[in-house]
């Protein structure tokens, strides 16, 4: 059956630039389109009104909640894994290649909201941050076995925290005492060296053991690395990303197919040198309209990228 629209969990997950990504996709009726984030499913559900009968979504979300959210629609197949494992779930759904590929990164709203996840700084909860439960690495492993260096690096690079190494040394301190299990007794645990507005502080603290937990970065550079080989000619990749670590890596690699940094643009004869399968369609990234960023301010850091394979 399709068509129905199931009841949805509304306070789920409200979608960002939806038009806008949606729009972007160039949507063929009859075309095959992965939503590599369903979560609520409100992209999904906007993709599925602008496909006809004959047109499919492979939807992955590595959270097992994401589920509950499915459309009683036949034309959309969840896959309850992490995205970076694109080509191998295409190629057993028999999927030869797409004609879109959209992602939409980062936690969804509901995964903020319950406070067990331990996603917001917001509850206490126990320190998991986990998206998909099935891992065993939490944010519990993290803070009471990394070893120094390496906590103070990751705060520094994942999230802009600028005492992350006395940061890293408190942590490290504290836990010779007693293990750090719960968001409270973390916070209790470094409150002391806290730099400015609290808030902020444990916002950019808790992006950074997010990304570090659920390799986030790693992920994204799997995907990105597999679009080109995924999709049909002229077919469009779309990418919706809310920070600068997350949209540097969807902008270099749209415009150069790698990440690493390119010296020199030119090759010896002095043409250009990209070895990019896709073209840049968005020379600039789409940011939210006046409207959205009043109406939902989730919206104010997502950046959107488009590209075309070539
Ligand atoms: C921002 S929300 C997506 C919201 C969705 N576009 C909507 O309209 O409701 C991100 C979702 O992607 C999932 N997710 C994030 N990284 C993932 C990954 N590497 N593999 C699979 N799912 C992922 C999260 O669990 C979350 O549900």
């Amino acid at each position: 059956m399709f068509g129905t629209i199931m009841k949805k969990d509304d306070n789920y997950h409200v979608p960002v630039l939806l038009n806008e990504a949606i729009d972007a996709l160039n949507v063929r009726p009859d075309g095959i389109y992965v939503d590599c984030t369903f979560g609520g499913g409100g992209h999904a559900r906007e993709l599925l009104k602008r496909l006809g009968p004959g047109g499919k979504i492979l939807a992955f979300d590595q959270d097992a909640d994401a589920r509950n959210n499915l459309p009683d629609d036949e034309r959309i197949i969840f896959v309850p894994h992490n995205f970076r494992h694109l080509q191998r779930f295409l190629k057993l759904h028999k999927i030869a290649a797409a004609d879109g590929v959209l992602a939409d990164l980062g936690v969804s709203s509901h995964q903020f909201d319950e406070g067990e996840r331990g996603f917001s700084t917001r509850f206490d909860g126990d320190l998991d941050m986990r998206m998909d439960k099935r891992q065993e690495f939490t944010a519990k492993v993290l803070l009471n076995e990394y070893p120094e260096l390496k906590l103070h690096k990751l705060f520094e690079q994942y999230g802009e925290v600028t005492n992350s190494k006395t940061l890293a040394r408190i942590i490290v301190e504290a836990r010779k005492t007693s293990a750090l299990d719960t968001i409270a007794d973390f916070k209790n645990a470094v409150y002391g060296i806290v730099k400015g507005n609290p808030n902020k502080y444990f916002a950019q603290v808790f992006q950074a053991l997010r990304i570090e937990v659920n390799d986030e970065l790693g992920a994204l550079k799997d995907l990105l690395m597999q679009v080109p080989a995924v999709l049909k000619q002229e077919g469009r990749v779309a990418v919706i990303t809310f920070h600068s670590l997350e949209d540097r890596l969807v902008k270099v690699f749209f415009r150069q197919g790698s990440f690493e940094k390119v010296v020199d643009e030119h090759d010896l004869f002095g043409n250009a040198g990209s070895k990019s399968l896709l073209q840049v369609i968005t020379k600039k990234p789409i940011t939210a309209s006046e409207k959205e960023l009043k109406n939902n301010p989730r919206s104010r850091s997502a950046k959107l990228r488009v590209a075309e394979k070539k």
